[in-house]
């Protein structure tokens, strides 16, 4: 690719002379040179298809903003965007390093990246997307529909895409800001479904929990020591050989039991399943793929057969709905052990041996005309990730109805959040890696993967208490918390770094259960919308210039502000966004190591009691965080439902707005608005009135009633407009 955009400035652009108006703030364009059809979408959902080709109709569009198209000498299809001076990129999926991608390029091919650095030009997942934000704090987007090979470089004020294959479809998207230039976005590519709430919970993973004494264990260690946790994960090691579908008898000799004896204790479990297959006539799930022909084929028509963890072993052709439907079909028989989660990996696909450590270029795979029709491997390597996310999630779907699939994949592409969750893969216990995490989710969330989180502690390699504890403190406020770390490494559960780790990671996992109902809410609200739980921090003011590069600050919503320390100095470098910001402890305790918690003036946040894990409890007593704004108001909101299931989509919920105000030495506190059937939980509620010298006011009533407090009249003297930063911190 040209990288520089000084070398092509001689390159013959054209532009789209009819470009068409799909929604009031999306423009489709395509290189007018291109004499083939626009081949169909596998980021664009079959919906927002539909309703684009209503929209054809429409007037074209006069757009501000219009891409420019040319070829490059390799024949790659190049598509140039000038944006205004002053612009700020983010997006493009998965990336290690700044969150600014001014001056960054990426190369959009799925790939097994061990212990990677910011020098790495492919990750795991491939998110042709690119979010601009305007110095005035209006934002646009462009979407390089296509799923072969493409680098994406940004500079001061250009993009500029270079795809292999055929031309793509190029998307413009325009909004007031960057929070309405993502619902555009949603539009598009779709919304991540609420997660069942367990999955919202603290997971403990490692590379392996060998055997069921050993996962027994690891569950009695947290229920012992007090320390919250949800799920436990099985990876490779429980299997025979590494082959999926399979359980080693001797280190589990019966799963079902254990599952059950688990759940007993609060626990769920989630399972590793490869796409790999073992070439072994004896393996029952290669014999059935290989009679029904699920497997990428060579340019010769024989099956391709490559190394990865089982040893020798075929890849089923995700790209195929009779294959996607048989694997899903393995995943639905094998759940009925009881598993809760399945966690799809290596399928960029990792292959050892292979070209690229993964498939070679030219086999071929049986698509989906949906996808595209039959095509090499070029053409679907980077939906190979997405498609078995898929096939899981329908597999687990059919099979289990009435709950909502938990899927995590490693490798993924743009509109793959419909199905799967993500991890940023095998990063390393680094100062460094602990560092890029912020960015890295921030940008995932920018590019539609809202959930999504990173091995806590850091995969490969030891972390020591201090990084372990910082690491945990940030890790429990990310939408997917996982601690994982690989063989030979150190343990790296919560105790295993002495009693004063221990604590530090107790306070972070009792913050993190304080919070679920807000941070269950926001994934309630990124259902609709498609407006991430975790956010940048320039949210909070997408015009202020000096939010938009923070890497150790974030919001939770719109309410809750994150300033953490990712350095063994400690500290946040990060600015505070102008207004009122309180500084709040969710649990009684708390810890120097974990990130400072403050709540946006106006905001009341609705939490929980601490459990031990999402089933212990239902939210009995509700906590209500007040912060009052400068004219002494605050409002929140709280979304309720069983938790699992998708009884909520027919109404079965509860949507409470509950609302402050203070009136001279009093806070009263009531519902201002609720919707849906559920009943109200007649239960216990306590407030809490953050005030202006740092302290609380505290009261207790039904949950329901309107709540009147009183506070000393000093402590709730209004607030001085001109410099309301950070009072009460
Ligand atoms: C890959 C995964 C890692 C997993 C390991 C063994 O390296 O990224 O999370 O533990 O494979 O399955």
């Amino acid at each position: 690719m040209t990288r520089r955009t000084d070398s092509i400035t001689t390159t013959h652009w054209t532009r789209d002379p009819a470009p068409l108006l799909l929604r009031s703030g999306t423009t489709r364009f395509r290189d007018p040179n291109a004499t083939d059809p626009s081949p169909p979408s596998a980021a664009i959902t079959d919906t927002a298809l539909q309703s684009l080709r209503r929209a054809d109709t429409a007037n074209h569009a006069d757009a501000g903003l219009a891409p420019e198209f040319a070829r490059d000498d390799d024949g790659r299809w190049l598509t140039r965007l000038r944006c205004p001076t002053g612009t700020s990129f983010y997006g493009t999926g998965e990336v290690a390093g700044p969150l600014h991608r001014n001056n960054q390029t990426v190369t959009l091919w799925n790939t097994d990246s061990f212990g990677y650095t910011i020098e790495t030009p492919s990750l795991y997942q491939a998110h042709p997307w690119v979010l601009g934000l305007r110095e005035d704090g209006s934002a646009f987007g462009i979407l390089v529909d296509t799923t072969f090979r493409c680098e994406i470089a940004l500079d001061s004020d250009t993009v500029l895409a270079a795809s292999d294959g055929i031309a793509p479809a190029v998307y413009i998207l325009d909004g007031p800001s960057p929070q309405a230039v993502l619902e555009e976005l949603a539009a598009l590519i779709g919304t991540t479904p609420l997660p069942p709430l367990w999955a919202l919970g603290f997971h403990q993973c490692r590379y392996s929990y060998e055997a069921e004494h050993e996962v027994l264990g690891i569950a009695e260690e947290f229920r012992d020591r007090w320390l919250p946790c949800d799920t436990i994960w099985l990876d490779i090691d429980y299997m025979v050989d590494a082959r999926p579908f399979t359980i080693d008898q001797h280190k589990f000799p019966d799963a079902e039991k254990m599952i059950l004896h688990l759940r007993t204790k609060g626990f769920r479990t989630a399972w590793i399943l490869d796409p790999g297959i073992k070439v072994d006539e004896r393996d029952t799930t290669f014999v059935s793929g290989k009679s029904q022909d699920v497997f990428i084929k060579q340019p010769d028509g024989s099956p391709f057969v490559g190394e990865v963890w089982p040893g020798r072993c075929a890849w089923p052709d995700f790209a195929n709905a009779d294959v996607r439907r048989w694997w899903g079909d393995q995943t639905a028989r094998f759940i009925r052990n009881g598993a809760d989660g399945v966690w799809n990996d290596m399928n960029e696909p990792s292959v050892f041996d292979g070209p690229g450590r993964t498939i070679p270029t030219d086999c071929l795979h049986e698509a989906d005309a949906g996808l595209g029709g039959p095509d090499d491997h070029a053409r679907y390597h980077n939906i190979y990730g997405m498609q078995m996310a898929r096939a899981s999630f329908e597999g687990m779907l059919r099979e289990r109805p009435d709950r909502r699939p938990f899927v995590l994949s490693r490798s993924n592409f743009l509109g793959g959040h419909r199905y799967a969750c993500c991890w940023t893969g095998d990063s390393a216990s680094t100062w460094e890696h602990l560092s890029w995490t912020i960015p890295m989710m921030l940008n995932l969330g920018l590019s539609g993967q809202v959930f999504a989180g990173c091995d806590i502690g850091g995969f490969a390699d030891n972390a020591d208490d201090m990084l372990f504890a910082r690491w945990m403190g940030i890790g429990c406020l990310l939408p997917f918390a996982r601690a994982h770390s690989d063989k030979n490494t150190n343990r790296h559960e919560p105790w295993s770094f002495g009693p004063a780790c221990e604590h530090a990671c107790r306070v972070a996992l009792e913050r993190r259960y304080r919070l679920l109902p807000y941070l269950y809410t926001l994934f309630e609200h990124a259902e609709r919308t498609g407006v991430p739980p975790m956010r940048p921090l320039f949210f909070a003011d997408p015009a202020d210039e000096s939010l938009r590069n923070a890497e150790d600050s974030f919001l939770l919503g719109s309410d809750v502000l994150v300033r953490a320390s990712v350095t063994p100095e400690g500290g946040c470098t990060a600015p505070m966004p102008t207004g009122i910001w309180r500084r709040f402890e969710p649990t009684e305790t708390s810890d120097a190591h974990l990130p400072e918690l403050y709540l946006r003036g106006g905001a009341i946040l609705p939490m929980g009691p601490i459990m031990q894990h999402t089933g212990q409890r239902p939210l009995d007593p509700i906590t209500l965080v007040v912060s009052l704004d400068a004219q002494g108001e605050a409002r929140g909101e709280l979304f309720e439902d069983a938790g699992d299931g998708f009884g909520y989509r027919e109404g079965d919920c509860l949507r409470t707005v509950y609302a402050a105000k203070r009136v001279r030495d009093h806070v009263r506190v009531w519902i201002e608005h609720s919707e849906g059937d559920r009943p109200r939980p007649l239960r216990a509620a306590e407030i809490v009135v953050l005030l202006d010298d740092g302290g609380l006011a505290r009261s207790a009533g039904v949950g329901g009633d309107m709540i009147c407090l009183r506070v000393a009249p000093s402590a709730i003297e209004p607030i001085d407009p001109e410099n309301p930063v950070g009072r009460g911190a």
